[in-house]
């Protein structure tokens, strides 16, 4: 097997000493005349997925851009995942060039600007996006608020560790979503069912630029890889849901169709099916009830 050869660490590492898969973005925010003000943003990820009152990502960004500036200021974020055209990509380069006034670079925007429809001053999205996450800066996290605009040379310390301006010429915007948008196809797939010819053309940003060119790929259809069925053992099953709740109870026929939950959830999901029982005043889950049962907790996840 080749030997893995070690590589130095340094400031941009996942551009200068790495090859890293990142989404493309437009990050679209509220300049201060009010236009929108699309900016070019790989470092993008959800940070927030469950388990919170709400649901958040993360941008990265140099502390000085439009979108930082904007955002310090307003709170207000549209991102806007585009397709692997070519053109949009090449548009994606041109919105990402460092100094650009947003009158500069908006003049003449391959893209389509469509407006929010929801509450206060919001920036628009690109109507071309396959989707779009609206979100709201949380600035009460860290107390980022007490960060505002307008120090383009560069944020005397101290920095905090993750919302708000975090270096000299950093920041971290920790950003709740307000809302999904997604292009009908894709959404009907989501809801129906997703099979190999229903995904976006989603580009991949490489991470590894030079001063000459940033790398991205284009889509090829996705590979479907199945999860292996690991049935558990039903006598264990039996014996955890004997020991949720003494006033509920689950029959052995309704624990055999539970042999498919892994077992590192397992305790949960028996925790969430007694509650839900309990409400609807069920002493024994037997299949019938676990039918029921099952129906309410789906329709807890849509909600
Ligand atoms: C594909 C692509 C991805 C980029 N990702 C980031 C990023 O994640 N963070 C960042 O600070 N700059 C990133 N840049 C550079 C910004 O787009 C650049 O700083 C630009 O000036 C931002 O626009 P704005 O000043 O209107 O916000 C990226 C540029 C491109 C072309």
């Amino acid at each position: 097997m080749n030997k893995l050869k070690e590589l130095r660490i340094v400031d941009n590492f996942y551009q200068t000493s790495a090859f890293f898969p990142m989404p493309t973005t437009l990050v679209g925010t509220v300049s201060e005349n009010g236009q929108t003000n699309l900016g070019a943003y790989s470092l993008c990820f959800p940070y927030y997925i469950a388990g919170k009152d709400y649901y958040a990502m993360v941008l990265e960004c140099r502390n000085s851009s439009n979108t930082a500036q904007n955002i310090l200021r307003n709170g207000k974020v549209t991102l806007s995942f585009i397709t692997d055209e070519r053109k949009y990509f090449k548009e994606a380069v041109r919105l990402g060039f460092p100094g650009d006034t947003t009158e500069e670079k908006m003049k003449g925007c391959l893209f389509t600007l469509v407006d929010s429809t929801l509450e206060g001053n919001r920036p628009k999205y690109v109507g071309e996006s396959y989707q779009v996450f609206e979100c709201s800066w949380a600035s009460d996290l860290e107390d980022a608020y007490l960060d505002k605009a307008g120090f383009l040379e560069g944020y005397e310390p101290p920095y905090r560790n993750f919302n708000g301006i975090t270096s000299k010429f950093g920041a971290h915007f920790i950003l709740k979503i307000d809302r999904i948008l997604m292009q009908e196809k894709y959404h009907s797939a989501i809801v129906n069912g997703v099979k190999a010819n229903s995904f976006p053309r989603v580009p991949v940003d490489y991470g590894y630029r030079d001063s000459t060119n940033f790398w991205y790929t284009r889509f090829t259809k996705p590979v479907a890889e199945k999860i292996p069925a690991r049935d558990g053992d039903v006598k264990s099953v039996i014996y955890a849901a004997s020991r949720i709740d003494p006033d509920v109870k689950f029959t052995d026929e309704a624990c055999a169709n539970l042999v498919k939950i892994p077992r590192v959830f397992l305790k949960a999901a028996l925790t969430q099916m007694v509650k839900i029982a309990k409400e609807e005043g069920i002493t024994l889950i037997d299949e019938k009830a676990l039918t029921v049962i099952n129906d309410k907790r789906r329709q807890e996840k849509k909600k």
